[in-house]
């Protein structure tokens, strides 16, 4: 693992998020002076107080978005505007201000200008983006802090699943849940994930890629997977939870759903009860099931355990419309397909 430098890892051996370009971006806020002091500097490791309150009552909020590199040698961003579109939602979610939208995405071309050799050109490799926010002020009274730090800081990568793009395997859990109505489910934010990770070490343990959530009050509708949004498409028509304040509004989700649109299939947002994705499965309808996320991009889901029952799906193999969507969202990112969208922004 690294931590800034110049040499670049092998495009080969990048794994996800292991190592780091050589700057970073900073901004401070301090109320009464609002957001101020943007800078980029060489990557470095930063010094907080032990009572910052980030470390007390974890207020903060994170984005992922990648950038992308042409055959031709152009960088490209995929719907930069709806990241931060996000990071503010999550912020007002966390009583941390907001940021100016258009400083955001303007400070992040510069960075990755600065760094755009950094991304890298091996195939399924891309530049991921990690904007976030901490609470840095040291008071131990539960309260929103005064002060934070936005940082930017950039990782090239490769797959996120040691499979790649074949199947994974989903545990649906049954006892712990990630988030319930109210709570913090739909931003973006450490603590959803902190929460997801016993479950998570559960279902590795007995085989499974990630667990697929169900909601926290009846645990009988389907929410998300791990680290994607879930869809399953059921006979002609294809099935994703409605986002009912309890599920990441994923920005590839809702590219995808405006694909199949486009595709003139259906698609429903709705709640999803697991008895309906058991029953197709059991009488056939179940054509297929994917993931969606920015890390994860579109990963196929070749086999359920619902309540110790496996279901295999599309014969654990990639599901027709799963590589039509992976084909054209890659396309489109990586400017091998028409942007009809305008999706894409080239740095
Ligand atoms: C992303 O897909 O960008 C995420 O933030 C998920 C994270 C667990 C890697």
């Amino acid at each position: 693992m690294r931590n800034g430098g110049t040499e670049k890892p092998p495009g080969d051996k990048l794994g996800f998020g292991l190592y780091y370009t050589d700057h970073m971006l900073i901004v401070d806020y301090e109320e009464g002076k609002g957001w101020h002091n943007p800078r980029i500097e060489p990557y470095h490791p930063i010094e907080l107080d032990p009572a910052a309150k980030v470390f007390h009552y974890g207020q903060t909020v994170f984005e992922g978005l990648k950038a992308y590199r042409t055959e031709d040698g152009r960088v490209l961003l995929f719907r930069p505007q709806k990241n931060f579109e996000r990071l503010n939602r999550s912020c007002d979610r966390l009583s941390i201000p907001r940021l100016d939208e258009t400083f955001l995405l303007e400070s992040l071309l510069e960075l990755i200008r600065i760094e755009r050799d950094w991304v890298p050109d091996a195939p399924g490799t891309s530049l991921y983006i990690r904007p976030f926010i901490i609470a840095t002020e040291p008071a131990l009274g539960l309260a929103p802090s005064r002060k934070y730090m936005y940082m930017v800081i950039l990782s090239p990568v490769g797959m996120y699943y040691k499979e790649g793009i074949k199947p994974v395997k989903i545990f649906v859990e049954p006892e712990y849940v990630r988030a319930v109505r109210g709570g913090t489910g739909e931003a973006k934010t450490a603590g959803n994930y902190a929460a997801s990770l016993k479950a998570q070490e559960k279902a590795e343990g007995l085989g499974y890629t990630q667990v697929l959530w169900l909601d926290g009050v009846e645990r009988r509708y389907v929410e998300e997977v791990g680290s994607m949004n879930v869809f399953f498409r059921i006979g002609d028509t294809v099935v994703t939870p409605s986002l009912n304040g309890s599920v990441l509004a994923g920005v590839t989700r809702d590219s995808v759903i405006r694909l199949i649109r486009h595709w003139g299939i259906k698609v429903e947002e709705r709640p999803l009860p697991i008895d309906e994705v058991l029953e197709a499965a059991r009488s056939g309808t179940l054509v297929e099931a994917f993931g969606s996320g920015t890390a994860a991009v579109i990963s196929p889901i070749g086999e359920l355990n619902i309540g110790g029952e496996t279901i295999a799906i599309s014969n654990n193999e990639t599901g027709e419309l799963t590589a039509r969507l992976y084909d054209t969202l890659t396309g489109i990112q990586f400017g091998r397909l028409p942007d009809p969208f305008g999706w894409t922004l080239e740095v």
